[in-house]
């Protein structure tokens, strides 16, 4: 703009069509648009990814025990852990991501199941030996703490937000909010009548960087129907363009992408 001052772009949250992402209606939709919970962008990542250190707690925990995932999706990423583990259950609200789980386990000691997992949980106590959720639900550590053994493991792995270059150029777009902090999620969590011993969040920075300007504007339409995704293009495409050829680095345009890491024994 002529007179310096930042271009505000098409807010799409704004958008009668927007549906509120991780609400139930997003979820479903998500799964009836691309049938798994997978994101569509592309992108590279500067090491150590948040996601292994999540997977590394798990592994040297387990051994051969029995695994539950709360709020597992289509279960692509429990099913890593079956291959050595006793058990492994996955429980999600969403029918469509279950039957997928279900389809394409690899061993016969895997089960999905459809079970709000904010609910109480048909498991035994002391039946599990770990026991995660992986950006699902945040109202089970009560019933975890039942239904894994005392010592046993409990892990929440929850998306803090994306920073960085994605907040700092799309005003708009995305807007401005401050860093996170790892005391966030206990506030949230409320884990004072839990039952849990040790417990403890880390704030984990991940680098990523989005290939092109559509993965922008998708990483925004995550989830959203084809029609507000094809407004969105339409209203902010050529600007994202400009920004982005102007502020991307030779691996794509750098953003940080936040996760809070619960851990927690049961007692
Ligand atoms: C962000 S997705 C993550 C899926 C999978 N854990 C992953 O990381 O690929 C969150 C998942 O939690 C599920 N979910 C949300 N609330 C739930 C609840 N109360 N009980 C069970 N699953 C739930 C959603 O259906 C969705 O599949």
């Amino acid at each position: 703009m002529s007179d310096g001052m930042e271009k505000i772009l098409f807010d799409p949250m704004n958008h009668p069509e927007w549906v509120e992402p991780h609400s139930l209606e997003w979820y479903e939709q998500l799964f009836q648009e691309v049938g798994e919970y997978k994101y569509p962008w592309k992108s590279q990542f500067d090491e150590e990814r948040a996601e292994k250190i999540f997977v590394d707690k798990i592994t040297t925990y387990l051994g051969n025990g029995r695994l539950l995932d709360v709020g597992c999706g289509h279960g692509e990423f429990a099913l890593q852990f079956s291959i050595n583990a006793r058990e492994v259950v996955g429980i999600d609200t969403v029918e469509g991501f279950i039957k997928t789980g279900n389809k394409n386990k690899l061993k016969e000691n895997t089960y999905f199941f459809v079970i709000d997992g904010n609910g109480n949980l048909p498991f035994l106590d002391n039946y599990f030996d770990v026991a995660y959720t992986k950006k699902g639900p945040r109202d089970w550590y009560h019933e975890g703490n039942r239904i894994v053994k005392p010592g046993g493991l409990i892990l929440g792995f929850y998306h803090a937000g994306s920073y960085g270059a994605l907040r700092e150029l799309f005003p708009g777009l995305y807007s401005p909010r401050p860093k996170p902090e790892p005391n966030d999620l206990l506030r949230e969590l409320k884990l004072d009548d839990s039952g849990l011993n040790d417990i403890k969040v880390e704030l984990l920075e991940e680098i990523e960087y989005l290939s092109t300007p559509e993965d922008v504007l998708l990483k925004k339409c995550f989830g959203q129907n084809k029609k507000l995704r094809e407004i969105v293009w339409k209203e902010c495409l050529q600007d994202v363009e400009g920004i982005f050829n102007k502020h991307a680095t030779s691996k794509g345009l750098k953003i940080i992408n936040y996760y809070h890491l619960l851990s927690a024994k049961a007692s």
